[in-house]
Order: structure tokens, then sequence, then C-alpha cells
């Protein structure tokens, strides 16, 4: 039976029910309904709008909803429309006329509003231990390997030499970004939308101050038209998650980098690779390379977001519905691959000795070298020609920086002496630059 039934003289198509349906998506807010339904009915007797006696029996019964969902005993009717629809069905079937008085002066429309910003408060805080625990892992691995040297790269071409330890900085401070943007939309969010009704409040004396103060919010959305329609944090929400996916992505990218031959910077451990149905010496960075190709699904869920919302008349739409999907399937993804990420990280090797002899070939110490120049007096640009002709001298020659005698330093320009090895040492230059 529907909710509005009365206007109907005839049950729903099967397929239209189907497609109707969100309870297949909306069950996992079976406890921020209830705890929704509680805070509501709570403020509907303490004003006076419904007897006492029943928002207590109401409260009372709605808990015990909660309770036998969690531990299985009561199971979720897969044909029910939604999971608001669900509860309200099943209280009333359990407590009579009482249970029909707790959708007074509230309509599915502030509360699927109010039980989307509930349950993806707690999901901000889910993602926000995660991406902690990937920046204590990443900057234990760092101190790990304080002084491995590794060259750093610019147009992916061997650069400047850096620490492993700074590398690894880079993304601690990114998803400390991460956090701030998480934080930011979360406490934007945390405002009410009970109350609003399905788009213009309600006739009833009901106190929009005391619900939300109940369910721990800041304060009351203002407009109510605004409160049944906003969707702005799911896809403030969906952006930040979608930062954070092109962070990890970007750090997958170097692992599986680093991981091939080619580099060999690090070992992934066995419990963290997969290997090959054909070739027997292979051992994947797959872990990395799904967290990456997984972006692309959180990016989807944001596009789908910002098509979902765009150009809708106020207020509530259907349309809206599929906003769940999109929020949910973006915070699942994050969370999976934070959590797959942390323990691959913790227990992967660096390879000190592959970074420092990657790092003691391509001249990654010349602009070291100009510096030298420029140190005995030289402008900027004369002690850059100087270096370059000397790099090219050096490539002519099959030499690097190190391995050239002052006599040849010399012919390119006299101001060099015995100091220059010294200045070109790459733990001097890391330890200069304070990376
Ligand atoms: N299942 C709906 C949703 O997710 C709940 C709100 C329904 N409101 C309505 N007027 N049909 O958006």
């Amino acid at each position: 039976m529907k909710l509005w039934a009365g206007r109907f003289s005839k049950e729903a198509d099967k397929k239209t029910n189907d497609f109707n349906s969100s309870i297949a998506t909306d069950s996992r807010m079976y406890a921020q309904d209830i705890e929704g339904s509680i805070a509501h009915v709570t403020m509907l007797s303490a004003k006076g709008i419904i007897p006492e006696q029943d928002g207590a029996a109401i409260a009372a019964e709605l808990a015990k909803i909660k309770n036998e969902i969690a531990e299985g005993s009561l199971l979720i009717d897969p044909n029910a429309e939604d999971i608001h629809t669900f509860i309200e069905q099943t209280l009333t079937e359990r407590i009579g006329d009482a249970g029909k008085r707790l959708h007074t002066g509230r309509s599915r429309n502030d509360q699927v509003a109010l039980d989307v910003r509930l349950y993806l408060r707690d999901e901000c805080d889910a993602v926000t231990e995660l991406i902690k625990k990937l920046i204590k892992a990443l900057s234990e691995k760092g101190d790990e390997y304080a002084d491995a040297i590794m060259p750093g790269y610019t147009h992916l071409q061997r650069a400047q030499p850096i620490t492993f330890k700074a590398h690894l900085s880079a993304y601690t401070e990114m998803l400390t970004r991460d956090l701030g943007r998480v934080a930011d939309a979360k406490k934007r969010m945390n405002s009410s939308p009970l109350g609003s009704g399905a788009l213009a409040g309600t006739t009833y004396p009901i106190d929009r101050a005391m619900t939300a103060s109940l369910l721990g919010f800041d304060s009351y959305t203002a407009s109510t038209l605004d409160g049944v329609s906003d969707r702005d944090f799911c896809i403030e929400l969906a952006s930040a998650l979608s930062i954070i996916m092109v962070h990890l992505s970007r750090l997958c990218e170097e692992i599986i980098l680093w991981c091939s031959w080619e580099f060999k910077f690090v070992e992934l451990d066995d419990a963290f690779s997969t290997g090959s149905s054909i070739m027997p010496q292979k051992k994947n960075p797959d872990i990395a390379e799904l967290v990456r190709g997984k972006s692309g699904r959180v990016f989807g869920d944001l596009m789908t977001l910002l098509t979902v919302m765009k150009g809708l008349p106020l207020a509530y739409n259907k349309d809206m519905q599929e906003d769940k999907d999109a929020i949910f399937d973006a915070f699942d993804t994050v969370k999976i691959c934070l959590d797959t990420l942390v323990p691959m990280i913790s227990t992967m090797k660096a390879i000190p000795e592959n970074m420092r002899k990657a790092a003691a070939g391509g001249f990654i110490n010349a602009t070291d070298c100009a510096d030298y120049l420029v140190s005995k007096g030289l402008p900027f640009r004369d002690a850059y020609k100087a270096t370059g002709e000397l790099v090219a001298l050096c490539i002519r020659e099959g030499k690097t920086l190190e391995t050239l005698s002052v006599d040849e330093y010399k012919q390119v320009c006299e101001l060099f002496d015995g100091g220059v090895y010294e200045a070109i040492k790459l733990e001097n230059c890391v330890k200069r630059r304070g990376m």
C-alpha cells in the first residue's frame, strides 16, 4: 500500500513501482532516518502538536526498529518505495494510530534532505580518519628512509636531487588540504532542513531550532524551498572527493613507475601485489593501478550530480533521487581506496641504492654547480651557460660533473677550484635546500 494511496484508484504498475523505488540505495540510511524521526517526534510532543504518550510510543518503537534492522531480525522490504516509507509503515503496523501521527508537519522532501545530510556527516568523519591514516603511513615511510636521496623530476626528466622523504611530504601536504576541504564542506552542510516540509514549511507551531539542536546541527536552513532542493553539499563533497582521487591517482602512478624495472625505487609487499596468469616473472602493482582507475568513477559521480542538478526548477523534483547513488558511490570508492592504500604504503620497501644510482646520473647537481660559480661572484646567467658547457663536455666524453678534473673545470671558467666537488655532492645539495 502506498503512502499516497487515497488519491489513486489503481495500484502502481510493477515496472513503474520498480523504476520509482529507491529502497536499494537509501536502505543504508535507515539509522539516520530513524534518528531524524525520533527528533521530529520529540519536538512534536514537546510542542503539544501530538499527544505525549503517542510521541513516547513512536520514539520507543522506532528505537526498537532500528535495533532490529541493525541486528538483522527485521528485513527491509525490497519492494517498499523507499526507506522512509518502509519505516513509517512498519511503525504503524506495530503501534497503530499513534504511528500515523509521526509524519505530522513533515514531508519526505525535508526528511530525505535531512537523512542525506546526517548520513554524509558520518561519511565525512570516516573519510577524514582514513586520510589521517594515509598521512601517517606516508610520513612514517619518509622517516624510515630519511637519508635516501633520489632524483626530483620535472617533465619526468631528472632535475634536482631531493630526498624520498621530501617527495612523500608533497603527498602529505596534498592530503592535509583534502582534510580541510572535507571539513569545510561538512561545516557548510551542517544545517538542518527539517521543518522545510514539502517546500513551504508547515502551519504547525514546530520548533526547528529544537530538532536542529537534537540532531547536532549548527543551525537550520533559512529558506524552506532551498532546504528541500539544495544538494550543493553533495556536489561540494563529490568535488572534494574527486580532488582526493586526483591526489591518490598521482601517488599511485608514481608507485607504478617506481615498481618498474626501469626505476626499481620501491618494492611492494607480496600481499599487496598480484601475478600474471601467463608470465611467471610478473609482479604487478594492480592495487595502485586500480586506485588510479577508480578516480574515473568518482569524477563520474561528480559529473552525475552536477548534471542532475543543472537547470532543475525549485523545489523538490524526483530527479534528485539520483543524488544518493552518485554521492554514496563516491564515498564508498574513496574509502576503499584509502583503506587499501594505507597498508600497501606501510609495507612498501624503498630501495635507496637504486634511487641514489638514478640520482648520480642525469647531472641533477648542475644547478648547484652554477650556484657555486655565483658564490664566486659570477652572474647567474653566465654561471648557467658555463655549467651547460660543462654538461655538454661530460656528455661528449662520457664523464660526470664529479669525474671532471679541476683543469677541465678551469678550461670552461677560471673561477672554479677544488671546492666545486663539495658543492656538487648530492648530500650537500639536498642539505642546502632543506629537502
Ligand atoms: N526517495 C525519494 C528521494 O530519494 C524521497 C523523497 C520523495 N519525495 C517525493 N515527493 N516523491 O528523493
